[in-house]
């Protein structure tokens, strides 16, 4: 950890998870990313459907910004997909080394853009200090494993120069923070912050930076594909084996977040949040 202290339980707990499983959601997920298809205007592959969140923020990047921070970084191919389309600056943080190693040798393989990313392990909960001054913070399906999110949104504020943006896209919660059908989906993918909006809102607006733009993306989603059909089917498995095994764990919560959706508990949004001066 880079930050002033370190990580704290939850924060080793994600850490573990995403050292140990990584590998498994690369070879079964898609293009790299650590985030879920969105089906927008225009997308015709499952190919572009995990990159229309990239072209989201793509469209967030004013013309003069030049300094991106990835908060959760995964492997590191948002700031890859970004570098390779503007001419910025990309540094991504994550919690997890293993994540960081990979991300470095996935970025070492291409030369044009050597100097452009750079990959660290640190805790967005507790940046270094020196990470400042950026124009466009990203956070795609990290947020809601900060613990505490207003401790998430303190330490973007700080990155942030006068002026930058922040972009989240996550889960929010439309249902009571109680309600026993979320229990599945927070402990399955080591969910610390499942906010509604309006609590986002006011979180970040304590630290300085107020909400502007709120995009439903839910439609997008395409809940039901076949492999969430096998996932769906091997349930009373996974469910038996989840106590022994994270990567179990994680299919039980990917399951519950897709029925969440389904009953309309959850929002997947797209929020910008602007710091002001
Ligand atoms: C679902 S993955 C998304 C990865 C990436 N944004 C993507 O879309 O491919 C969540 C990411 O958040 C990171 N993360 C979770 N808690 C963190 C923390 N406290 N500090 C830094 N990174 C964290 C994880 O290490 C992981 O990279």
């Amino acid at each position: 950890m880079t930050g002033h202290q370190d990580a704290g339980a939850t924060g080793a707990r994600v850490r573990h998870y995403y050292d140990a499983n990584t590998w498994k959601f690369l070879v079964s997920g898609n293009q790299r990313a650590i985030h879920r298809e969105l089906w927008g205007p225009g997308v015709t592959s499952a190919d572009e459907a995990v990159h229309h969140a990239h072209t989201l923020v793509l469209d967030e990047l004013g013309p003069a910004d030049s300094r991106v921070l990835d908060l959760g970084c995964g492997v590191g191919t948002t700031a890859l997909h970004l570098a390779q389309r503007r001419p910025v600056e990309v540094v991504g943080v994550s919690i997890s080394p293993a994540q960081v190693r990979l991300a470095q040798r996935f970025a070492a393989r291409n030369e044009r853009l050597q100097g452009s990313v750079r990959f660290r392990t640190a805790d967005f909960t507790d940046l270094p200090h020196e990470l400042t001054g950026f124009d466009l913070a990203v956070a795609i399906e990290s947020f809601v494993h900060a613990d505490p999110a207003a401790a998430f949104f303190r330490e973007a504020a700080r990155a942030l120069r006068p002026g930058g943006a922040l972009v989240v896209i996550d889960d929010f919660r439309l249902c009571a923070p109680s309600d026993p059908r979320l229990s599945d989906v927070r402990d399955g993918w080591h969910m610390a912050t499942l906010l509604s909006e309006p609590e986002a809102a006011r979180l970040a607006a304590a630290a300085g930076l107020d909400l502007q733009v709120s995009r439903d993306l839910s439609s997008l989603q395409r809940l039901g594909r076949p492999r969430d059909r096998l996932v769906r089917a091997a349930q009373p498995v996974l469910r038996r084996l989840r106590s022994r095994s994270v990567w179990a764990q994680s299919m039980v919560g990917g399951d519950a977040l897709q029925r969440c959706h389904r009953q309309g508990l959850l929002a997947y949004r797209l929020l910008r949040f602007v710091r002001g001066s």
